[in-house]
């Protein structure tokens, strides 16, 4: 069960040109404009004197690689419109025009709006489907319906100029400590993809469970994803590699990598239920679906550890595209200081040696790591010794698990309780003296799930919030109060997308 604040803005609305079939919907929303876009452009120069129609005759073009895009734009418009918007190869007068200008290899994008033509330009797919996602949010929130609506199509008239502040701009859910199906992490997928967030770090092994299937050691899923390994004994599963595939080819067809977290040498416990001899003393631990940490350790004096992390690193990096791995390394309170460095010395070039870059958690910086990207995300003063890249995933602002307030049904608060402004009014390139601003790769929203059951429960945590992350990393600058009155203004989409979002009492919700 869900509470959410009924916040029902005082502000009068201007008269609607939109006439909403849905009553459920609530009142109505305030009409768009080119300023209304989460995150916040680059450049938006609005036009007042111009704005393009959609209409039962507009068609869509693209050629290239730009069709498909163009195919998804015609997806998403089609069914609350009701126009058949067919796509077609050549630009035209009167139609909404993606190219693909073949320069720059960014996630930029240019969107001219006049009243007869809309032109999306990017040098790249992905600055396409960035522009695509702002383009959806230009039309009335009545677009997001799933049933024909009557409104008027009107996209505001102007011209936008935009691409990311950071390259790396993550979201991660954790499908170890409550396994997520698939199409959870699909719907996930939509949603972040609207924000230009860009990789979702997929946390799959832990103490209480064990979510990817890995060939050369079947056990770890045929035990460790079994029913009931979730926590409190809730729930269980696991990818097989098939749907791991499937995963990543849907997350790539929506500009999304995934970033797979096989978590090691602690979080382990699942692992060590499974195959005894990655213990030290060769005994199986009792399977624990409790919410503890730092209690399991890999045994850095065995061969068999290393021969085992080198099977689950080949495989995974074998169906993983992208080109970044996450080894953990998180608080691996019961490996003494010298067995995790060795570890980790021997570990991270397994990472290179199947092609990838490794990802790890800030405690890795103690094993002076290379070419590792390390994730920052509590205070370690090991932190200031790396000279590397980082992502910023500071708990106390960008972990989507923490509480709202004290009230808030489910999540945490060991890192305090996050309102909306808290998670938003953070710089990433100051937040750590010792990480100046060209060393941040990008900021990540991590989403842990020991109180989450199913996708309302991870829909509510992580929206608002989300936003404000996706926008800390793609904007340049940021601003509170332009930032909440846009947020509220999107209220209305998620409304009509199913989305249970947290409606928080700092957002002027329309
Ligand atoms: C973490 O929160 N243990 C990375």
């Amino acid at each position: 069960m869900r509470v959410t604040h009924l916040a029902v803005s005082a502000v009068l609305v201007l008269p609607l040109v939109v006439t909403s079939a849905d009553a459920s919907a609530g009142p109505p929303p305030p009409p768009v404009s080119l300023s209304s876009v989460l995150p916040a452009p680059v450049r938006a120069i609005p036009d007042p004197a111009a704005s393009f129609t959609l209409t039962p005759d507009t068609v869509i073009t693209a050629d290239g690689a730009a069709t498909p895009i163009a195919e998804q734009l015609a997806t998403a418009f089609r069914p609350a419109t009701g126009f058949p918007l067919p796509t077609a190869t050549k630009p035209a007068a009167g139609a909404i025009n993606l190219r693909l200008t073949g320069r720059g290899t960014g996630e930029a994008y240019r969107l001219v709006v006049t009243a007869n033509r809309v032109d999306l330009t990017a040098g790249t797919p992905a600055g396409l489907f960035n522009g695509v996602q702002t383009l959806r949010q230009l039309l009335p929130p009545d677009v997001e319906s799933d049933r024909v609506q009557r409104a008027d199509w009107v996209i505001p008239g102007g011209r936008i100029d935009d691409r990311p502040r950071y390259a790396y701009r993550g979201a991660m859910l954790d499908l170890a400590r409550h396994f997520h199906t698939p199409d959870e992490v699909k719907r996930y997928i939509d949603q972040i993809s609207r924000f230009k967030i860009n990789y979702l770090h997929l946390h799959l092994t832990d103490d209480q469970g064990w979510r990817i299937r890995i060939d050369s050691w079947p056990r770890l899923t045929a035990v460790g994803g079994a029913p009931g390994t979730g926590v409190g004994g809730e729930g269980g599963g696991f990818l097989t590699k098939g749907d791991y595939r499937d995963l990543v080819a849907y997350a790539a067809a929506r500009y999304v990598t995934i970033v797979p977290e096989i978590d090691m040498p602690g979080h382990v416990n699942a692992a060590q239920v499974a195959y005894p001899e990655l213990t030290c003393d060769g005994v199986a631990p009792k399977p624990r679906t409790d919410m503890l940490v730092g209690y399991s350790s890999l045994c850095a004096g065995k061969e068999v550890t290393y021969r085992f992390a080198e099977d689950v690193i080949r495989e995974l990096a074998a169906m993983t595209p992208g080109p970044y791995l996450h080894i953990g390394g998180d608080e691996a309170h019961s490996t003494p200081h010298a067995d995790y460095v060795t570890f980790q010395k021997r570990v991270l070039p397994l990472v290179r040696k199947y092609g990838k870059t490794a990802i790890g958690w800030q405690e890795i910086a103690a094993a002076s790591p290379q070419d590792a990207i390390v994730q920052y995300w509590h205070e370690d003063p090991k932190m200031a010794k790396m000279t590397g890249k980082v992502i910023m995933s500071p708990a106390d602002r960008a972990y989507l698990d923490m509480q709202y307030d004290r009230l808030t049904p489910g999540g945490l608060n060991w890192a305090g309780t996050t309102e909306v402004d808290n998670a938003y009014s953070w710089n990433p390139g100051k937040l750590l003296r010792s990480v100046p601003e060209e060393r941040v790769f990008g900021v990540e929203a991590p989403l842990w799930s020991e109180t989450l059951r199913d996708l309302d429960d991870i829909e509510f945590l992580a929206f608002p919030r989300l936003v404000a992350i996706a926008e800390i990393g793609w904007s340049p600058r940021s601003d509170w109060d332009s930032f909440r009155t846009r947020l509220g203004a999107y209220g209305p989409r998620w409304t009509r997308q199913g989305v249970r979002f947290y409606s928080s009492p700092q957002i002027p919700w329309s």
